[in-house]
């Protein structure tokens, strides 16, 4: 049913804090308070639109001026042009409001979001260009910067909301100590975690980007491996025990998938196990709508049927017994090499 009879208000206050997470205003005022003159130089931001957001960041709640003028300030503010070194002219320190930090950086607050909203913003700004994507059947280029990075991978923690009930059908029938697992496009480690506490030697393959940055999130003692290699080209070389393929297919269309399967194969043992957690499409509910997502964000992604899972997974008898495992919001689609 649609949803939309009720006007909708404009969500002006998720862009704003959205845009200023994005831009480092919020961590790096975390890091240290400073003055708007300080921050707009260390974020290479320009002052009068640095200035027009803090404002209306203090009157929502998130900011507030807690000192007096900095003398560093005084000089970066001697080098403006006087009218807005005019509107700098308290140009106290800033710092986030106790409410803020509990949103944003205190991971065990009842209000917590963390970076996950920086993602949310960035999905806006892309479903925002659903226009220009039906009009050039391609979505806009887009940098990702390490915060980008940051806010896709916590959004990818939230999202993943009961790893157990996903790790415990990949695993039925197998014995976990031991079973080498390959986790393909798993930088978030929402199932590289639970499968290596499982007992599972777990091998994290993605990007280079994104493995630099979770590398250094590994606690100690923890013996996850990460293989920083684009899978659109090569896997890692096996044999593995069991593949997981964690909301990946989704990424990429029909060509990419069917290769990767076929890249997959080769780095499996015989009677070694592939799992696909996914929206399945004309299955899974959101299916349909997640295609959107897709199409606004990816040259070729969208959700895919079973019977395109089947196919692709059956092309010269690679996979067997194929079946499809439902789940809360996804499905699993599992097989295992054919023993030929
Ligand atoms: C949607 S996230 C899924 C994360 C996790 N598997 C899960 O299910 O929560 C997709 C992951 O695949 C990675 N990825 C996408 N394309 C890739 C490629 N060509 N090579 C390696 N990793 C890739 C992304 O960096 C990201 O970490």
């Amino acid at each position: 049913m649609p949803t939309l009879a009720q006007p909708i208000a404009a969500p002006n206050e998720l862009l704003l804090v959205g845009a200023a997470f994005k831009t480092g205003i919020f961590d790096t005022l975390y890091e240290t308070p400073m003055s708007l003159t300080e921050l707009a130089e260390r974020r290479n931001l320009d002052v009068r639109a640095l200035w027009t957001v803090i404002e209306a960041l203090k009157s929502l709640g998130y900011l507030i001026e807690i000192a007096e003028p900095s003398p560093s300030s005084e000089s970066v503010k001697s080098g403006m042009p006087s009218d807005l070194a005019a509107s700098c002219a308290g140009d106290g320190k800033l710092a986030l409001t106790e409410a803020a930090e509990q949103l944003f950086f205190l991971e065990n607050s009842e209000n917590y979001i963390g970076h996950a909203l920086i993602h949310t913003f960035n999905v806006i700004r892309s479903w925002s260009q659903i226009p220009e994507v039906l009009r050039k059947g391609q979505p806009a280029e887009r940098d990702q910067e390490e915060l980008d990075i940051q806010g896709f991978m916590a959004a990818m923690k939230k999202n993943a909301k009961s790893a157990v009930s996903v790790i415990r059908p990949c695993l039925e029938g197998l014995t976990p100590s031991g079973l080498t697992v390959l986790d393909l496009g798993g930088g978030p480690l929402n199932y590289a975690r639970p499968f290596a506490a499982e007992g599972c030697i777990v091998t994290v393959q993605d990007t280079p980007e994104v493995c630099q940055l979770m590398e250094k999130q590994l606690a100690p003692g923890e013996t996850i491996r990460f293989a920083p290699i684009d899978f659109t080209e090569s896997v890692v070389e096996g044999p593995f025990d069991l593949a997981f393929l964690g909301n990946i297919s989704h990424i990429y269309g029909p060509k990419e998938n069917l290769a990767l399967f076929r890249r997959v194969h080769a780095a499996l043992k015989p009677g070694g196990r592939i799992a696909i957690l996914d929206f399945v499409r004309a299955v899974s509910p959101m299916a349909a709508m997640f295609a959107v997502n897709m199409l606004v964000n990816t040259k070729t992604g969208g959700t895919w049927t079973m019977d395109q899972y089947r196919q692709w997974l059956e092309e010269e008898k690679r996979y067997e017994n194929v079946r499809l495992v439902p789940l809360e919001h996804q499905h699993l689609i599992l097989a295992e090499k054919a023993s030929q």
